[in-house]
């Protein structure tokens, strides 16, 4: 399938997933989009905003942000941090950098998926935040968590050393979520059997 075309299926997917993980399930696809889109380039005020907008504390997006763990993103999500300014305080390692734009180079921008996790790809751990303290992280909006001096780099630091604390904190943010304006009642909503569907 053509580059654009997979995007569009991917970014919906992806979005129906964040969709469903905030278990909004009610509401339009349009806000996860946008997060998806303009969410990688936030900064720390950005981020802090948009959680508070749903009722989530800084904290919980500190421990949230803590999902990219795993998983993976498209190069056209963080190809402006390729060209950035190294002597930026979110810029890169310089040898990751260089890593990103060999593959980053191997195809359609869109198509191309690196992990988030550089050191453990495929392991729930909290190698996501000792990355940031590394310049390893793989958004803009993963590395501002740490990028300035002030609570969300604290809390990087406690997790880097503390993985427990992670665990503990990210169950809770979780919950947290789901709270997310939950709907009950046969009238306003449903409980899907496949995230990604209406039930039949
Ligand atoms: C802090 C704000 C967030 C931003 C700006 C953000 C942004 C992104 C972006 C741009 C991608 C890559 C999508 C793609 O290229 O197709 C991604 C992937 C992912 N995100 Fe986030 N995200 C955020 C918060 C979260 C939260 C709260 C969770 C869950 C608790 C989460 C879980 C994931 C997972 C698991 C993936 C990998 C999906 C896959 O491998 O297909 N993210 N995120
Ligand atoms: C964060 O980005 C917004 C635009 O999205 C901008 O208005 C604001 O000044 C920025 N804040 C900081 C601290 O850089």
């Amino acid at each position: 399938m053509a580059g654009l075309g997979m995007r569009a299926v991917r970014l919906l997917l992806a979005s129906i997933t964040i969709v469903c993980l905030l278990q909004a399930f009610a509401q339009p696809i349009v806000p996860a989009l946008s997060l998806l889109t303009s969410g990688p380039n936030f900064n720390i005020t950005d981020l802090v905003a948009s959680f508070a907008a749903v009722g989530l504390s800084a904290k919980d997006m500190v421990a949230l942000s803590g999902a990219h763990t795993i998983g993976k993103a498209c190069c056209d999500t963080f190809l402006t941090r390729l060209t950035a300014d190294a002597d930026d305080p979110t810029a890169l390692a310089a040898g990751y950098r260089e890593f990103l734009s060999a593959q980053c180079s191997t195809g359609p921008a869109t198509d191309v998926m690196i992990d988030l996790d550089v050191t453990t790809p495929v392991r729930f751990d909290n190698a996501y935040f000792s990355n940031l303290q590394q310049n390893l992280g793989l958004l803009h909006s993963d590395q501002v968590l740490y990028a300035t001096a002030g609570s969300t780099r604290q809390q990087v630091t406690l997790y880097a050393h503390h993985q427990s604390a992670f665990f503990q904190d990210f169950a809770a943010a979780m919950i947290h979520m789901g709270n997310i304006s939950p709907l009950t009642g046969s009238a306003q909503g449903e409980v899907r059997k496949v995230c990604g569907f209406v039930n039949a």
